[in-house]
């Protein structure tokens, strides 16, 4: 559905990503790894656009769509979660799903917030409420919402688990797995967090310096030891 071939990016006078080559196959969760600073979120910028690539290409679904537009990438397919949730603070929580609607449009129909609220029961209780006064784990859940309203078939979360308390990151992670599952959304997930990475990943990827330095399989997540050495625990 999506891969990376030699993806150089970074920012003025830095470079961060080094060459990155990797696939995800729809239908499929893949965890991208790595300490802070190693260049996870800049890798995600650059599949959805908010960073160019210097060189290298990604193709999507067959497409090149490596100097595509963000927003052609958000309608050909391709949701964006960042990391810190990046909700707006003084909007409603439906409000807040009303502006993911239009980075997702649906074409010829309404969005349906009864799905999102179907997903997160706790944002329904909550839809008239100033995202900004919520807890970190109900804004990662509107962050992940405001998605479902659109087109995504695939979707990139930045660090889902930043900020929110240990019981409420399982419940993400079993909301990740139904809605690959239920939705058929393809899911390439960012974290750190090793109880996630292990509750989600049917495979994974280890990031270091702007690299990928090693291939997980399934198994291969659920050794603590082995996927350690790539976290800063
Ligand atoms: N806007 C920016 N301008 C310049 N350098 C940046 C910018 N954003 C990130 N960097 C640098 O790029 C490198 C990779 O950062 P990146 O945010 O991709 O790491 P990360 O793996 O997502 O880390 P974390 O786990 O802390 O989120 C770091 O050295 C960082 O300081
Ligand atoms: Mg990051």
């Amino acid at each position: 559905m999506l891969s990376t071939e030699n993806l150089v990016s970074g920012y003025e006078k830095v470079n961060v990503l080094q060459g990155v080559s990797m696939e995800i196959h729809r239908g499929e969760i893949v965890s991208v790894m790595g300490r802070n600073g190693v260049g996870k979120s800049t890798f995600v910028k650059t599949l959805c656009g908010l960073l160019p690539a210097d060189s290298g290409s990604i193709t999507f679904c067959g497409e090149d769509i490596t100097k595509m537009k963000s927003y052609e990438r958000a309608w050909k397919g391709i949701s964006y979660v960042p990391q810190g949730h990046m909700v707006f603070p003084k909007l409603t929580v439906e409000e807040n799903l009303q502006m993911g609607e239009s980075i997702h449009p649906v074409k010829g129909k309404k969005p349906d917030y009864d799905l999102v609220y179907e997903y997160f029961p706790r944002l329904k209780e909550r839809r008239n409420q100033e995202a900004g006064t919520m807890s970190g784990g109900e804004q990662a859940m509107l962050s992940i919402g405001r998605v479902l309203t659109g087109n995504s078939e695939l979707m990139l979360l930045d660090e889902p688990s930043e900020g929110v308390q240990p019981n409420i990151v399982t419940a993400i992670g079993d909301i990740i797995l139904r809605i690959n599952k239920e939705l058929n959304l393809t899911v390439l997930l960012v974290e750190q967090h090793i109880g996630l990475l292990q509750q989600v990943s049917g495979r994974a990827y280890a990031m270091d310096k702007g690299r990928i330095i090693d291939s997980l399989t399934r198994e291969e997540c659920l050794d603590y030891d082995r996927i350690r050495t790539y976290l800063s625990v």
